[in-house]
């Protein structure tokens, strides 16, 4: 069964559907089969009734009624008496580019394959597990041991941590959720940066926040100012944000920012909550980046996400939140509701991997700087035109073009075998058709593949703005 969507949700995926002058019936038509290809608008989803939406994006009612009309004669909209419009893919159905590989290139995940050294260290933690085996297993905060290293690792960083501060999660993924539906009330209000990420949104919006955006540049980064003020003006219960190779866009916040931030947090009374995924992927960053806690004046005012999937491996499905006794205490209170604990054995590796984490993120350097050489290289061969910010670590970067064919150019490349997310996934609203991220974390020759099927598609897709037709036929 597939959610409704809302007048509201489809106005804000709809948000640029007057692009160029084009405000007909035909150009909306076009967007709404754009977002039911890439899966924004999943297939089976009713949509809202052509009243509200008319009132809701300022269309008249006749153009609604063409738009879906014309829909229904593709085949992209199925009505039914009395149970509504439903998007519908001719030919089958569309997964979401934000799932799971098929034998395509998979550029929709940022992720790496496991770190060498892993079935080392599994074979390690293996030895290890039968002294936790005369225990129960259910272990809430996590495996005594695991919890001390990670707070070790904090203090190496420059942020003094007790392993009382350490809660372990199943990934940073179930460490945002458990802290959303935790700390927030339905309708609280919370800054997110935009473009971000697109399930931390999800997580937040689940828990019932409102989310504010503020904008993150692929160039310069935060407007430091304007993050203050949005801080102190709207006083959020909550700010997520990823100071540390943001993703999408991998910039990070300035060292000399960071105290001011967390002042302003402070003042409002927001909960920072900090996701420090990506945040050791460094490749070459110059300066002093401090973490974003080692500068609260309480210890309640910023909540710590970290994680082992970027660094060690996705499969492993260990993270961690660091947070003042009090509010771990509320966490902890809170976990059983969705999860029970960790798995010990991937705890124990985990553990493992940490005592040698100097090896863990040599390794990862050296190939994330082999991979961001060769999509500078190949992007500046293939596709000249394209702006591509600076790369200094983290796991993808955001690159901009002059037409808003972002989503168009996804499709056009998945028919050619490489899954990608167009850029409107990483907003809250729909924007970012003239950004789109590449990951560069699955090695060299990956990144180079994925770049050269970029290039082969964007002449057409670049030429005819307005070329649906054809991507789509090439996809359904
Ligand atoms: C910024 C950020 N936070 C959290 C996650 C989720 O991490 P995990 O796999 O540990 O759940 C990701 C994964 O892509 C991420 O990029």
């Amino acid at each position: 069964m597939v959610a409704p969507v809302s007048a509201s949700g489809l106005a804000a995926l709809l948000s640029d559907w007057r692009r160029g002058g084009e405000s007909g019936y035909r150009a909306l038509a076009d967007r709404i089969r754009l977002l039911a290809v890439d899966g924004r608008l999943p297939t089976g989803a009713r949509l809202p009734s052509e009243r509200d939406l008319a009132t809701r994006i300022g269309a008249s009612r006749t153009t609604i009624t063409a738009a879906f009309d014309e829909l229904r004669a593709s085949g992209y909209l199925e009505t039914r008496r009395g149970s509504g419009s439903v998007i519908r893919i001719p030919g089958g159905t569309v997964d979401r580019p934000l799932g799971p590989g098929d034998g395509l290139l998979d550029f929709a995940t940022a992720a790496s394959p496991a770190v060498p050294g892993f079935q080392a260290a599994t074979e390690r933690a293996v030895g290890r597990l039968p002294a936790a085996l005369g225990g129960t297993g259910y272990e809430f905060l996590g495996v005594p041991g695991l919890r001390a290293a990670v707070a070790q690792r904090f203090t190496e960083r420059g942020l003094p941590t007790e392993s009382s501060q350490i809660l372990i999660t199943s990934g940073a993924q179930a460490a945002i959720a458990l802290v959303a539906r935790s700390a927030l009330a339905r309708g609280d209000r919370v800054v997110v940066e935009s473009p971000g990420y697109p399930h931390a949104y999800e997580a937040l919006r689940g828990a019932g926040a409102r989310l504010l955006p503020l904008p993150v540049d692929g160039d310069s980064g935060w407007d430091a100012p304007e993050a203050e003020h949005l801080l102190r003006r709207s006083a959020p219960s909550m700010a997520y944000l990823m100071p540390d190779f943001h993703n999408p866009t991998g910039r990070s916040l300035p060292g000399e920012s960071r105290a001011r931030l967390v002042r302003a947090a402070e003042d409002a009374g927001t909960l920072l909550v900090v996701d420090e995924t990506t945040a050791e992927l460094d490749i070459d960053r110059v300066g002093d980046f401090p973490p974003l806690a080692s500068f609260a004046s309480r210890r309640s005012s910023v909540v710590t996400v970290g994680s082992s999937s970027k660094t060690m491996w996705g499969g492993l499905r260990v993270g961690w939140i660091r947070a003042s006794e009090d509010i771990l205490a509320m966490l902890v209170a809170a976990r059983p509701a969705g999860d029970l604990g960790t798995a010990v054995i991937d705890q124990l590796i985990t553990q493992e991997l940490l005592g040698d984490m100097a090896s863990v993120l040599e390794h990862r350097r050296a190939e994330h700087a082999a991979a961001r050489d060769a999509l500078r290289a190949t992007l500046s061969r293939l596709l000249p035109d394209w702006h591509v910010p600076h790369i200094d670590g983290g796991l993808s970067t955001w690159v901009r073009f002059d037409a808003p064919v972002s989503s168009q150019l996804a499709i056009a490349a998945r028919a050619r075998g490489l899954r990608i997310a167009a850029g409107p996934w990483f907003g809250i609203d729909g924007a970012f058709e003239r950004s789109l991220r590449i990951p560069f974390a699955a090695g060299a020759d990956a990144t180079t593949r994925a770049v050269e099927i970029l290039a082969e598609v964007w002449d057409g897709v670049a030429d005819a703005p307005r070329g649906l037709e054809p991507a789509l036929g090439a996809v359904v």
